[in-house]
């Protein structure tokens, strides 16, 4: 069973990732950490808290994390696809939970050090926290068991802007950090997450299933969905999120491929675009793929089984 750290910027889809996780008994979930991102950080957290609350699940720990990008200032977050509170415009009071007083990237680090080669990090938003764990503590990179991401586009256009996807757009000096450490990582980027879709008849089906945690996501869903109809005309959502969360479940899912990875940081219309280097034929004066050189490979999500996630997905949500 995989000891999970959840990296978090709930987000409607951030919400059903964690109900996906908190119904599937292949995953202990040690600590959820929080991130700015979809809203700001003041309130992701208070989203992460009612969601375990709502779950009751009072047991897991929830830090605080990043409240801007390494480099410059947070932006806004994107309140016109999750709602200004990142949950659909419900306004939910945050509930009786309260963050522990151990910030988010001190608890990974604890955690990684306490438990070696046995923590997962499954990270659903900007990669700050995790950047700032691995300056604080590099020898966490020998001691993970494995962090899988949603973030980034290989092969793909993105959805932040048409070079760039949501989460490596808030941060990328953070992403181009964290997909250059010697840590095993593997993207579930837009390639795959574009490919698989949530309809609005298994929506339907979803919310007929009846719970405080099952009743706010499919609350919340209605303005996610309501963004997804009007921006890319489509009568359901695409899966970002839950997609880390079936990966963990069953890797056979999808089909990766390993490449190193660069991230855009510049301030060019590129920036946030992720840039896997496919072995061009890197001659020893190739002075132009100095940047890839000597990067670890990154285990990239390309193909999936989509109707098999799906069916998952719908499956645990409704137990
Ligand atoms: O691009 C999609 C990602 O950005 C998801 O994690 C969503 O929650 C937002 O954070
Ligand atoms: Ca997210």
């Amino acid at each position: 069973m995989d000891k999970l750290i959840i990296d978090t910027d709930p987000g409607v889809d951030d919400g059903m990732a964690l109900q996906f996780a908190l119904a599937s008994e292949e995953l202990h979930i040690v600590g959820i950490t929080t991130v700015f991102g979809n809203v700001d950080i003041q309130q992701t957290t208070k989203n992460a808290l009612r969601l375990l609350h709502l779950a009751n699940r009072p047991d897991i720990p929830i830090a605080k994390g990043a409240s801007k990008p390494v480099q410059g200032e947070f932006l806004g977050g994107v309140p016109f696809v999750h709602g200004d509170d990142g949950q659909g415009n419900t306004w939910k009071p945050a509930g009786p939970l309260k963050p522990i007083n151990t910030p988010a990237d001190e608890f990974i680090i604890e955690q990684v050090l306490r438990y070696p080669d046995q923590i997962c990090i499954a990270a659903l938003g900007p990669l700050t926290n995790l950047a700032m764990a691995l300056e604080k503590e590099p020898k966490i990179q020998d001691r993970v068991k494995e962090i899988v991401f949603m973030g980034g586009n290989a092969f793909c256009s993105g959805n932040a802007t048409p070079a760039a996807e949501a989460n490596m757009l808030s941060d990328p000096e953070a992403a181009d950090k964290v997909l250059g450490a010697n840590w095993p990582m593997t993207m579930v980027g837009l390639d795959v997450t574009h490919k698989t879709m949530l309809s609005r008849d298994t929506l339907n089906r979803i919310s007929l299933f009846r719970s405080p945690l099952n009743d706010h996501v499919m609350e919340a869903y209605q303005f996610y969905q309501d963004f997804f109809m009007k921006t890319n005309k489509i009568d359901g959502t695409f899966v970002h999120d839950s997609s880390v969360i079936a990966y963990f479940i069953d890797r056979s899912l999808y089909k990766t491929l390993e490449y190193p990875i660069r991230v855009e940081t510049q301030h060019c219309i590129s920036r946030g675009k992720t840039w896997p280097s496919l072995g061009e034929a890197d001659h020893e004066g190739a002075k132009a793929l100095e940047p890839w050189r000597n990067r670890p490979k990154i285990k990239i999500c390309l193909d999936v089984k989509d109707q098999e996630v799906i069916q998952l997905l719908e499956e645990r949500l409704t137990q």
